[in-house]
């Protein structure tokens, strides 16, 4: 596959071939309405289930609703290109995924119009995952080893920056906006709850019947086999099906596995210096 090379836009590293500066600079401007909904994430954190559970939502769980497309068309990304022809012409409620910095957001959200769901996930899952991830997307440079990606990750040379830079300047802003806090580890140890918590973020009435449909074909066991949320239909030029899946394990703890106790205890130092004046309760262990 071919490597789309990083390419920093105000401090900000886009993948050429997918993203446009031009494009992401204008995202700012983008006339906002009350019922648009924005999902935020670093990479690996949850974007896909949420997209699940967000059409889910409005397809009042019927999963049979949803089917006609993938996630990642059912809900896009701002950032790749031509995302705002769409934007501007589809229908309300548009929903929405990011993983761009607060920076770049549409001004709108700043002055409480929309909505907000930021998704977060231990970042050290997350490393895991991004390194997993690396290896499998033709798109991305395959790190030489696990070491060789955690440097990469700790100096924020990925896609998403700096993971500490990421959480923590949305969360600093978050009384800007009408914004919704929730992490990857919340959804799966109750995933109904976190489904209702969602519901009434968005002000979403579903009945008992609705909500099981909805938290049913959002577990990963069933996203899994689901062809149209485990992006096994997207090209082998962006994801190379022989080498992973994207759909690989969906737990918690798994850096347990790949972290060395040396890796472990710098990464603890990080965040406790990144993240020492940041009101963040520490949820991961
Ligand atoms: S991306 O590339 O940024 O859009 O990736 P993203 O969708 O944010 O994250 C992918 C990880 O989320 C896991 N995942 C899930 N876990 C539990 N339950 C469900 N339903 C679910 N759906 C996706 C997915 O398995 C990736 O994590 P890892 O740890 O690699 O398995």
């Amino acid at each position: 596959g071919q490597i789309h090379k990083l390419v920093p836009f105000q401090g900000f590293n886009l993948i050429m071939g997918i993203h446009s500066p031009k494009e992401v600079d204008r995202i700012k401007n983008w006339e906002i309405q009350d019922s648009d909904v924005f999902v935020i994430t670093y990479p690996k954190s949850g974007t896909i289930w949420l997209q699940q559970i967000l059409s889910l939502i409005e397809a009042r769980g019927d999963v049979t609703a949803t089917q006609d497309k993938l996630t990642s068309e059912r809900i896009p990304w701002i950032e790749l290109t031509g995302s705002e022809k769409e934007f501007v012409s589809d229908p309300s409620p548009r929903l929405r995924v990011s993983h761009l910095q607060y920076k770049f957001m549409p001004l709108g959200l700043r002055e409480g119009k929309g909505k907000v769901i930021y998704v977060a996930r231990n970042p050290k899952d997350v490393l895991v995952s991004y390194y997993h991830f690396h290896n499998y997307a033709a798109m991305l440079e395959t790190p030489k080893d696990f070491n060789d990606f955690y440097e990469k990750f700790m100096k924020g040379q990925v896609y998403g920056n700096c993971w500490f830079e990421h959480v923590k300047t949305w969360y600093s802003h978050r009384k800007e906006m009408n914004f919704l806090y929730i992490t990857y580890e919340e959804l799966i140890k109750d995933l109904r709850s976190a489904v209702e918590k969602i519901c009434m973020f968005l002000g979403r009435n579903l009945n008992e019947e609705d909500l099981a449909g909805v938290v049913k074909h959002s577990m990963f066991t069933n996203m899994q086999c689901n062809p149209q949320a485990n992006y096994t239909l997207i090209s082998s030029s962006l994801l190379n099906h022989q080498r992973g899946s994207f759909m690989r394990k969906g737990t918690v703890g798994d850096w347990k596995n790949y972290f060395t106790v040396a890796q472990n205890e710098r990464f603890d130092r990080v965040y406790q210096e990144k993240m020492r004046d940041v009101p963040l309760p520490f949820v991961w262990d």
